[in-house]
């Protein structure tokens, strides 16, 4: 049984949002992660003492979203050395705790691999402890910082784009600190826009089945201060029609060698739609999240998730029935179809844009050049 406890009401709460953090109590390290199911109804704390707890937290999504799966993903492993497990299964079992976003495995071999060369240099598994926890402090903090730099390079091009400013934005799925040592991917650059005071409203898809939209994006851009609105995913088609979208938007799970993008299913329509009615469609992530091994759409892995999380609706809050602890919204024994990400492919993303700076188009080559302009850095 993983090791993993709740802390609610009367312990420390950060006055900002604080997905995640390193704990040293006498008792022994612990990783504290927001638990994102139960928002935004409650803000609950997760405790894990282990890895088994933490692959546990990251499976039911109460810790999600790419970077912030990677940051979890390396202090995973810093978690199983602190205490004495044996890493390298620990490694193999975050890193196999959900397929899409690359930068899990990015994080987890990047401190799995500090951790070893510790080991092989000193001989000495305490030191070894250190090196996988400050590797995955600076991913932690590298992450804040690439969030930062593509902040301003997303504003840039909004701007280049967008001359008149009062940008209308939709976005899709939930892509703000709860995701990030920082202030985000896509969310980030609209929360700058709007603290610029050129946001004219963010349009928030509510994001079936799991609703990270309604109940993650709406609670950052609510405490934000924003002006948002909340939509049904599929009322996106009349909002474009109507001439209400300047500009998409969106993070990514994973971006392949040939830009190809993985992100919460839902963006792929929303791709067709913004070309059809001529509207910039804009992926925001940081470098980490471009995996080089995989040369194309077809080659991404996307997560097929349980089918009761369609068949019914899942309210922690309401009486259970169905048989997965939420309320049914179709006839008993109904298959569903619930992959968790779709991809678009590159000739529909108008840009990709990263700490490194921004790829238009989308080519293979101009990737492979911000790939490498971020080895150099
Ligand atoms: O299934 P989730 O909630 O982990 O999916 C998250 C997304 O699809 C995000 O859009 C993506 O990870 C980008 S986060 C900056």
């Amino acid at each position: 049984m993983a090791d993993q406890e709740a802390r609610t009401d009367g312990d420390k709460r950060p006055t900002e949002i604080q997905a995640i953090r390193w704990e040293e109590p006498p008792e022994g390290p612990v990783l504290v992660v927001l638990d994102q199911t139960r928002l935004p109804s409650e803000e609950v704390e997760l405790v894990c003492t282990d890895a088994p707890a933490l692959v546990e937290a990251i499976r039911s999504l109460a810790v999600r979203g790419a970077p912030l799966l990677g940051i979890a993903g390396a202090y995973g492993v810093a978690l199983a050395a602190a205490r004495g497990f044996d890493v390298a299964e620990a490694a193999r079992a975050l890193e196999g705790a959900r397929p899409t976003a690359v930068n899990l495995s990015v994080g987890v071999r990047r401190a799995e691999s500090a951790h070893r060369a510790a080991l092989a240099r000193t001989g000495d598994p305490t030191a070894a402890a250190v090196a996988a926890l400050t590797a995955a402090r600076a991913l932690h903090q590298e992450d804040a910082e690439a969030s930062t730099r593509m902040t301003a390079h997303g504003v840039a091009l909004l701007d280049e784009l967008l001359p008149g400013g009062g940008h209308r934005i939709l976005t899709h799925c939930n892509t703000g600190s709860l995701v990030s040592g920082g202030e985000g991917t896509a969310f980030a650059v609209a929360l700058a826009t709007h603290r610029a005071g050129r946001l004219r409203r963010l349009w928030v898809d509510e994001t079936r089945p799991l609703l990270q939209g309604a109940r993650l994006t709406a609670y950052e851009a609510a405490r934000s201060g924003m002006a948002y609105t909340l939509l049904t995913d599929n009322a996106a088609g009349s909002l474009f029609a109507a001439g209400e979208v300047d500009a998409v938007l969106i993070g990514a799970d994973r971006i392949a060698a040939d830009g190809s993008v993985a992100n919460k299913v839902g963006s792929y329509p929303l791709a067709v739609l913004a070309r059809y009615h001529h509207v910039p469609f804009i992926v925001v992530a940081p470098v980490t999240t471009v995996d080089p091994a995989t040369p194309d759409g077809a080659s991404i892995e996307v997560e097929q998730r349980p089918g009761f999380e369609v068949t019914e609706v899942l309210a922690p809050q309401v009486p259970v029935t169905g048989a997965g602890g939420g309320i049914p919204v179709a006839p008993l024994g109904t298959q569903a179809y619930n992959p968790a990400f779709d991809v678009t492919p590159p000739e529909l993303v108008t840009a990709i844009v990263t700490e490194e700076g921004a790829v238009s188009p989308v080519t293979a080559e101009g990737l492979a050049e911000l790939c490498a302009r971020s080895r150099q850095t």
